[in-house]
């Protein structure tokens, strides 16, 4: 039986988020929605501490910040947060582990929304990286502008995967994803570095682990999977770049913060590595008048990785169904164990 509105749980939702989640919330009959209904701009941070005073559960994206001061403002009532992403730097892990600690709340519940967008991001992370390696941007540029001039032997070349070794930063389920489309390309080794071997993940792809050193230094397509952590922030730096072969494309789709992007533009102008290939950037979005948008060897895209109507739609879905069911105390389909 269906509890009158007033007296069902109130979740703010930060964004509008495909209609698969919504229709789900709603359908549920299990909560009462406020939504910050645009999705053409994130709710303004002022607007979003009002908001969340007294709710019962958050549904958000990457781009709210989930921290001491929003769970300050939103106070004892938290009981779940559900993000609509795989990522959750944006989540202040710490406090959230302090509220449960402390019996601010009852212990706020996470989930998020992994699996559902492996293929996307796998899909999107080869498709960047043959942009970057056979120079498409600049080809399709030349052809536009009137620079294709006659049949040039060395016009415009790149890199082939044939023959390569790909290296993988930091190997889970997407590592292993974008490894599976590589390797009908010809490549010849597969080698990954993480803060351990996996080997059930690498023997997948008949990976190798090695170590950060012999992963710069070998891979000539190198691709970064690791997650944002106080560990890998910045990871990819001058040190990096420094070891890798002059003729290297480096390819990052996890999160902006684990290259440091100074070191990388300096690389990138100077030669030490041929090309990059990035998703991700910081800030978000990268001012238009940034230094890498400047090279010609670097391809800037807008985080789309996860873009395709129907893993957008699983992952609102998702996010969804994870706050529902940690509403009513149930385990989450994809729950983050604080
Ligand atoms: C995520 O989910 O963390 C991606 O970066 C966006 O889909």
């Amino acid at each position: 039986m269906r509890r009158e509105m007033a007296t069902l749980p109130r979740v703010y939702v930060t964004r509008q988020i495909p209609p698969e989640g919504l229709k789900i919330l709603h359908e549920s009959g299990q909560v009462q929605i406020e939504l910050w209904d645009s999705d053409d701009a994130p709710v303004p941070r002022k607007e979003l501490l009002q908001k969340v005073k007294g709710v019962d559960a958050l549904l958000c994206v990457l781009t709210e910040k989930i921290d001491a001061e929003l769970l300050n403002a939103a106070g004892p009532n938290l009981k779940v947060l559900s993000t609509m992403s795989v990522g959750f730097d944006h989540l202040s892990l710490e406090e959230l582990k302090k509220s449960v600690k402390m019996l601010i709340c009852v212990g706020i519940r996470v989930g998020y929304t992994p699996d559902v967008l492996t293929d996307s991001v796998a899909e999107l992370t080869v498709a960047l990286l043959l942009t970057t390696s056979r120079r498409l941007i600049e080809a399709t540029h030349e052809a536009k502008i009137g620079g294709w001039g006659t049949w040039r032997t060395l016009w415009l070349c790149g890199y082939e995967l044939a023959n390569s070794t790909v290296g993988i930063l930091g190997l889970g389920r997407i590592g292993v994803a974008i490894a599976e489309r590589l390797a009908p390309f010809k490549v010849k080794k597969f080698i990954y570095t993480d803060v351990a071997p996996r080997p059930e993940l690498a023997s997948l792809i008949n990976a190798e682990y090695v170590s950060f050193d012999e992963l710069a230094k070998q891979s000539d397509f190198l691709t970064v999977c690791c997650a944002l952590t106080p560990e890998t922030k910045e990871i990819c730096n001058k040190d990096l770049f420094s070891k890798m072969k002059n003729t290297s494309v480096f390819i990052n789709t996890s999160r902006g913060g684990v290259v440091n992007q100074e070191d990388l533009y300096e690389a990138l102008s100077t030669g030490q590595i041929a090309a990059a290939g990035l998703d991700v950037t910081v800030p978000e979005p990268l001012p238009t008048s940034h230094p890498l948008f400047t090279l010609k060897n670097c391809v800037i895209l807008p985080h789309i990785a996860s873009a395709s109507y129907s893993t957008r739609n699983a992952m609102s879905a998702l996010a969804a169904n994870n706050l529902l069911l940690g509403l009513r105390g149930e385990p989450m389909i994809k729950e983050l164990k604080l």
